[in-house]
């Protein structure tokens, strides 16, 4: 069997709002290793859709790590609202804002993890001076605005560029991938390098969202074998 495992961040943008705690006790007690919350300001994306006050209530039903995806154009204004309400990574855009370290800094500064995400269009340069400041690299395989969208699968050889530079300068970041993914797509994105599958219909648009979750990690993982 393979050492590598393929985490899965179960995204709360296809969850049933009415039962949140329900759904995130399901998909936790069937393995998910993160929560990912899509933030969306109508700005930097046209959807609204969730703030801090939604991180700390999702903190307070579980342990797992959020992973707090900011699609907002001020990431450095809003990032300690987060981190206060129990988001464990920062993830923003590198589209977002002139000066990726500082806000880089200030996430760390307040105890949490920072990570750059990447649109479809840009290439992977777009982060590469910032890869040994990061936790994790986040790249998008579907423009960021809904959940529900096509993969995009033209993206995969820029995974493939951060996977190898991940691997030749031997930087310690997570690779996560985020939009489309399915079983079908899994063991594509883990070939090509993902390591953090993000999902939202895929999880919480199946009639079982344990066993949707535990079908995309074997999915993932038959691409380790
Ligand atoms: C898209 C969000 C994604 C989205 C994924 O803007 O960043 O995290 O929730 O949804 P699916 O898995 O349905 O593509
Ligand atoms: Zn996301």
């Amino acid at each position: 069997m393979a050492e590598r495992r393929v985490l899965i961040s179960p995204s709360i943008l296809a969850a049933d709002f009415t039962r949140l705690g329900d759904e995130i006790r399901t998909i936790e007690a069937a393995g998910a290793d993160m929560i990912h919350i899509d933030v969306m300001d109508g700005h930097f994306v046209p959807n609204l859709t969730m703030g801090p006050f939604v991180v700390e209530a999702v903190r307070r039903c579980t342990g797992l790590p959020i992973d707090a995806h900011l699609m907002i154009t001020d990431p450095a204004e809003h990032a300690a609202a987060f981190i206060d309400a129990g988001a464990d990574f920062i993830v923003f855009h590198s589209e977002a804002c002139k000066d990726p370290s500082a806000v880089i800094k200030l996430i760390r500064s307040r105890g949490a993890k920072p990570g750059l995400a990447v649109n479809p269009p840009n290439p992977a340069e777009k982060i590469e001076p910032f890869l040994d400041e990061i936790d994790l690299a986040l790249v998008m395989t579907v423009n960021p605005g809904f959940a529900g969208q096509s993969f995009i699968a033209d993206v995969m050889p820029k995974l493939a560029t951060l996977a190898r530079w991940k691997r030749e300068r031997g930087l310690g970041f997570f690779i996560e991938v985020d939009g489309g993914i399915g079983p079908s797509q899994a063991p594509l994105v883990v070939t090509n390098g993902g390591e953090i599958l993000v999902a939202a219909s895929a999880i919480f648009g199946a009639p079982d969202a344990g066993a949707a979750l535990v079908a995309l990690r074997e999915a993932g993982e038959s691409a380790l074998a």
